[in-house]
C-alpha cells in the first residue's frame, strides 16, 4: 500500500495555484507558502481544510514532498538558502528555463541542448532525491484538463526509482495519469520545446492510449 506523503507547494502563481487546487479537488491534503503568508492565507480561505498556510521556512520543516512552483532561478535560491533543511526531501521541479523574448515569445535561457532538471539534479541537497514532474502542460491545461475519463497523461523523470510511488501517487491526485518518461537526462524532453510538452512537438494533451499509440518502449 503507497502511504501518501506530506506535500507542500512553495510558491502560489499560476502553477501552485492549479496544483493546490487540483490536490484539493484529489482529496489531497496539502501545504501553501508564497513569500507572503497573506497569499498563502487567501488561496486556503479559497480552497478549504485541507490546504494548510505556512510561511516558507516553516513548510519545509514539515512536508517531505516540495512542489517548486516557482521559476527556474528562484528554484536555484530556494535549493541553496534551504540546503540543510532540505536534505533527504523529495524535490519536484515543474520549471520550464524560460524567459520573454523581443518577439512577445519565450526564449531558452539555459543552452539549447540543456534542461533545468539535469542542472538542478546538480544543486540538490545532500540526499535530496528529485523529480522533474507537473510541468508538463500549460496552465490552463493542468487546470482544465484533469480528472477527465479517460485521464489525461502527465509525464515525469527521476533518477531514483524509489519515489517513483511517491510521484505516482502525487500526479494521480492530481487528476492525471502519471507515465515515466526515464531518468532526470529525458528531462528535456518534457520541458517547453521538448517532444513531450504540451508547448512542444507534442503540442496537446494526450491520454494513455494515445502514449501507446506513440510505440516508443520507453514510455509504456
Ligand atoms: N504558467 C505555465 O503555463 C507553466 C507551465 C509549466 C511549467 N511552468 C513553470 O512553473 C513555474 C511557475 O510558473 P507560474 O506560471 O506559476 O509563475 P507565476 O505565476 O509567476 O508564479 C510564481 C510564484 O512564485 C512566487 N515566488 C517567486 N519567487 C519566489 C521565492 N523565492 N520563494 C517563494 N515564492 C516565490 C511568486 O510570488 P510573487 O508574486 O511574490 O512574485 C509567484 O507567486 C515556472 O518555473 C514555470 O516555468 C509554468
Amino acid at each position: 500500500m503507497n502511504t501518501k506523503l506530506k506535500v507542500a507547494v512553495i510558491g502560489l502563481g499560476n502553477i501552485g495555484t492549479a496544483v493546490a487546487t487540483n490536490l484539493v479537488k484529489g482529496n489531497r491534503a496539502v501545504i501553501v507558502a508564497d513569500r507572503t503568508i497573506e497569499k498563502a492565507s487567501a488561496l486556503s480561505q479559497k480552497l478549504g481544510s485541507l490546504v494548510q498556510p505556512m510561511d516558507i521556512a516553516s513548510a519545509i520543516k514539515e512536508a517531505d514532498v516540495f512542489v517548486f512552483a516557482v521559476w527556474f532561478n528562484a528554484i536555484k535560491e530556494l535549493l541553496n538558502t534551504y540546503a540543510t533543511e532540505l536534505e533527504g526531501k523529495i524535490i519536484v521541479d515543474p520549471s520550464n528555463p524560460i524567459a520573454p523574448d523581443e518577439k512577445g515569445g519565450f526564449k531558452k535561457i539555459i543552452g539549447q541542448t540543456e534542461s533545468a532538471g539535469e542542472i538542478i539534479a546538480e544543486l540538490l541537497p545532500k540526499n535530496a532525491k528529485l523529480a522533474k514532474a507537473l510541468g508538463t502542460l500549460g496552465v490552463a491545461s493542468l487546470a482544465n484538463a484533469a480528472f477527465q475519463k479517460p485521464a489525461n497523461v502527465l509525464f515525469y523523470a527521476t533518477d531514483d526509482g524509489s519515489i517513483n510511488a511517491d510521484i505516482e501517487q502525487l500526479i494521480l491526485d492530481n487528476g492525471f495519469e502519471p507515465v515515466r518518461v526515464g531518468g532526470i537526462d529525458q528531462s528535456i524532453r518534457i520541458e517547453v520545446f521538448g517532444d513531450l510538452h504540451e508547448f512542444g512537438a507534442l503540442g496537446k494533451t494526450i491520454t494513455k492510449d494515445e502514449v501507446t499509440q506513440l510505440a516508443e518502449p520507453s514510455l509504456q
